[in-house]
């Protein structure tokens, strides 16, 4: 099987390290040698540790002109140029596999319809969740059941932000920056902690699900930007956890999508998912709830997924029978949720509500509700008063209010 690899990165570079050590796992589960006979950089002068013989070039056309490429693996950044490679690869035949979620949330559709037109598969196990099996994992289980929601961490920048300003007192930027100085976070970090990044990640889930195609600004995400120390130490000593949650929930032909801060219970299973973990709570109507957790991104988990991928392109798994006519849920705004509202200036009170105090954190005074009301009613009190924070409630029962300090 010959690869070309396009981009040679974190992630390029790792698949082929990985196929340069496994030809007798090749050999054994193929019957064939798995051989990268071409690799597509940007920078001419960087060195590489690359074999004799393997074409290294930043010319596209020298690639998509050899003769004997069976699978073009994609892990360039952003959605230019890899469509466009991508679409002449499967024009020519070739299978494609790609890492990059970005492209794939964006034109996933289109290269699915084209790699169908030309008999040629397209996988993007590590386009969600790096190393976690999920995209196998989904396919797999929509075989027999209807997966009626997901509750997600995809995030690992986002999540490992979050835990370190909870565990370390750190603040948002002093935890982003520890984030830049670990590897975890790029020097422009929008897309990760503006939510972007588990978005692209939810509508490829959502693709995969439903066949829904979104449109793009139709659902909107937050990320973790305005969240404060003082968010984390209240909502904890009230027994919450603040987290980063994608979501999908489908019922009826109706769906709902999120991206967002949310606040989960000790028992919701994303509550003690910390680090640069992602996690992946998956709920089918037969199978009921499974729980992946794992790495994310990195090198070898996510070119882990990339050969994965490789392996499976010449199987002949078919495709899952998808729900028919689902509809995305825009009365999403008018249902009744649990929020934890947070501010220090009164707020009126909204909705059926569970708690109401003042608490002292860092010489502030809180005032901090648990109420149920719904997302229209949220976003008329946080249009009034600016600096009030709103956070669903996700998981079980709401647990008492134990350790907080009150003051009258
Ligand atoms: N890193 C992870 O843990 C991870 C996890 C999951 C998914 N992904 C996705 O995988 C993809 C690659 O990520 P990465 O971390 O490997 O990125 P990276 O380290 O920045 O590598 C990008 C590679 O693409 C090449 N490249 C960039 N622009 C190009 C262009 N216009 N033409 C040809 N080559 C170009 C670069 O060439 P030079 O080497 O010459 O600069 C480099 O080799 C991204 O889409 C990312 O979202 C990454």
């Amino acid at each position: 099987m010959n690869v070309a690899l396009l981009g040679f990165g974190t992630v390029g570079s790792g698949v082929y390290e990985i196929i340069e050590k496994q030809q007798e796992r090749f050999r054994a589960l193929l019957g064939r040698e798995v051989e990268v006979v071409a690799i597509l950089i940007q920078d001419k002068t960087k060195p590489r540790v690359v074999e004799n013989g393997v074409l290294v070039t930043s010319d596209f056309e020298e690639i998509i002109t050899l003769h004997d490429v069976d699978v073009v693996v994609e892990a360039i950044v952003g959605v230019e140029p890899g469509y466009t490679y991508l679409r002449r690869a499967i024009e020519k035949g070739c299978h494609v596999v790609t890492a990059n979620k970005e492209l794939f949330a964006h034109k996933g559709f289109e290269l699915k319809a084209l790699a169908a037109e030309h008999n040629v598969n397209v996988s993007f196990e590590a386009a969600v969740a790096g190393g976690i099996p999920i995209i196998g994992t989904l396919k797999q289980l929509l075989h027999v059941n209807q997966v009626l929601k997901i509750e997600a961490i995809l995030n690992g920048t986002s999540n490992y932000i979050l835990s370190e300003i909870r565990e370390k007192e750190r603040s948002f930027v002093d935890a982003l920056n520890g984030a830049k100085e670990a590897g975890y976070a790029e020097a422009d970090p929008t897309n990760d902690v503006d939510g972007f990044d588990a978005f692209f990640k939810i509508v490829i889930l959502a693709e995969l699900l439903y066949g829904i195609r979104l449109e793009w600004g139709e659902i909107k995400q937050k990320g973790i930007r305005d969240i404060t120390l003082e968010d984390i130490q209240l909502t904890e000593s009230l027994g919450f956890r603040l987290k980063h949650i994608a979501s999908l929930e489908w019922e009826d032909g109706r769906l709902k999508i999120g991206v967002e801060p949310k606040v989960v219970t000790p028992d919701h299973q994303l509550y003690a998912v910390d680090g640069v973990d992602n996690a992946v709570v998956i709920n089918g109507d037969l199978v009921g709830e499974l729980k992946l957790q794992g790495p994310g991104a990195g090198k070898y988990p996510t070119a882990s997924a990339v050969v994965e991928d490789l392996v499976n392109v010449f199987s002949s798994i078919q495709d899952p029978v998808l729900p028919k006519d689902v509809q995305l849920e825009k009365s999403e705004r008018t249902l009744v949720h649990p929020w934890l509202l947070i501010s220090q200036t009164s707020v009126p009170v909204v909705g059926e509500v569970s708690l109401d105090q003042r608490i002292q954190q860092n010489g502030q005074l809180y005032s901090v509700k648990v109420v149920r009301t719904t997302r229209t009613e949220i976003d008329r009190l946080q249009l009034e008063y600016k600096e009030l924070k709103a956070y669903q409630i996700s998981g079980g029962t709401v647990p008492e209010l134990t350790k907080a300090s009150i003051t009258a």
